[in-house]
């Protein structure tokens, strides 16, 4: 797999790569520990060697697979993760919190759970509005002194937030979500990294399974789903959108290629210093999903997939109501 450079950093990863979080956070039952494992060095085996987790899937076990899937290839991979939250007595609320010694506290459980002494990229989760983010910054630029962390990242960080904490420690990536169904990202968010020299690594970029053409319109999820308590999740959501699945099929047909495939292929295509994460616990799919990487959308190819999707409405937001105020800041 060809690699690609992370914005004006030296950090180069693979073209595509693997997000862990699913492997036991967010979309039903954990898979085996030992499978989750193998899955994650089969990627390895496939030429992928950017790796995403972060202390609150699980929380902490999403974190402990990744480390012990990639300690024998520590030296061939680029492991990011983040902090931001505290979990409560149960580990089951999700408390923003990126005050600075909290910040040193979790880059130490990272750092034990992924059995390693440096974190490639460190990304602060989520906005913490009751931080600073020049004072997160300093944090994160005072680990990178000390050799516990190698680059900085933000994940939904809004632009002016982007731009602050930039000026006090240069941000590596922005991870935040961007995909064929949402493309936000293209109005403000783009446009600043690109001015910056920070790279892009959209998250959800299959759109959580949808964007593959293998989610039903009349598909339900169990109360460990997080898709459950997403309105663009709703049978409504489901049935209105299957439009944007039409088209994507509709492209993959004329590309030989599938609808995942072209979905990832978008993304790549959008500008050389994006890096997708899709996720996914299933071997058949990490190598479709690769395999997005060989397919070239050309210029023209592009102008008529814009014009197409100029003409579809997505319906649902795409976090419930009481998430909302956490992205974007
Ligand atoms: N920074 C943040 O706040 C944030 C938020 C969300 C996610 N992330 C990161 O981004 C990564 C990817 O995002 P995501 O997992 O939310 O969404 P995604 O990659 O868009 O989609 C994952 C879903 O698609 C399915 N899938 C994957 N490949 C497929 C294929 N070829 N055909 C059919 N279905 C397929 C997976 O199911 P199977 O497992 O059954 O294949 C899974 O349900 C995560 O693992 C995580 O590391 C970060």
């Amino acid at each position: 797999m060809h690699k690609r450079t992370l914005g004006n950093s030296s950090l180069e990863v693979s073209a595509l790569g693997l997000g862990c979080m699913g492997l036991n956070h967010g979309y039903g039952p954990a898979t085996d520990t030992q499978q989750a494992i193998a899955l994650i060095r089969s990627a390895v085996d496939r030429g992928v060697t950017f790796f995403d987790t972060a202390e609150v899937y699980g929380p902490y076990l999403n974190e402990q697979v990744v480390g012990e899937a990639l300690a024998p290839v520590r030296d061939q991979v680029v492991i990011a993760t983040k902090f931001g939250f505290t979990f409560g007595a149960d580990n089951k609320q999700q408390i923003l919190n990126s005050r600075p010694e909290h910040i040193r506290l979790a880059v130490e459980g990272s750092l034990r759970r992924l059995k390693t002494d440096f974190i490639d990229l460190l990304y602060q989760h989520r906005v913490d509005p009751d931080v600073q983010i020049e004072d997160v910054a300093g944090v994160v630029r005072d680990l990178i002194g000390e050799g516990k962390v190698k680059h900085f990242g933000l994940s939904e960080a809004g632009a002016q937030t982007i731009r602050r904490a930039h000026s006090v420690q240069p941000v590596t990536a922005l991870q935040s979500e961007y995909s064929l169904w949402w493309r936000e990202p293209e109005q403000e968010t783009l446009p600043t990294l690109k001015e910056l020299g920070i790279g892009f690594v959209p998250f959800s970029p299959l759109g959580k399974g949808f964007l593959t053409g293998t989610v039903a319109a009349d598909a339900t999820y169990g109360s460990d789903d997080f898709r459950s308590i997403v309105p663009r999740f709703s049978q409504s959501a489901l049935q209105a959108n299957q439009g944007l699945v039409a088209l994507i099929r509709q492209i993959a047909a004329q590309k030989q290629a599938t609808p995942a495939q072209i979905a990832l292929a978008w993304l790549l295509a959008q500008a050389p210093w994006i890096v997708p994460i899709p996720g996914t616990t299933k071997l058949h799919r990490l190598e479709e999903n690769l395999g997005g990487a060989d397919i070239i959308l050309d210029a023209a190819e592009l102008q008529s997939i814009d014009t197409s999707l100029a003409q579809i409405r997505i319906e649902g937001e795409r976090y419930p109501e009481a998430l909302k105020a956490r992205v974007g800041r």
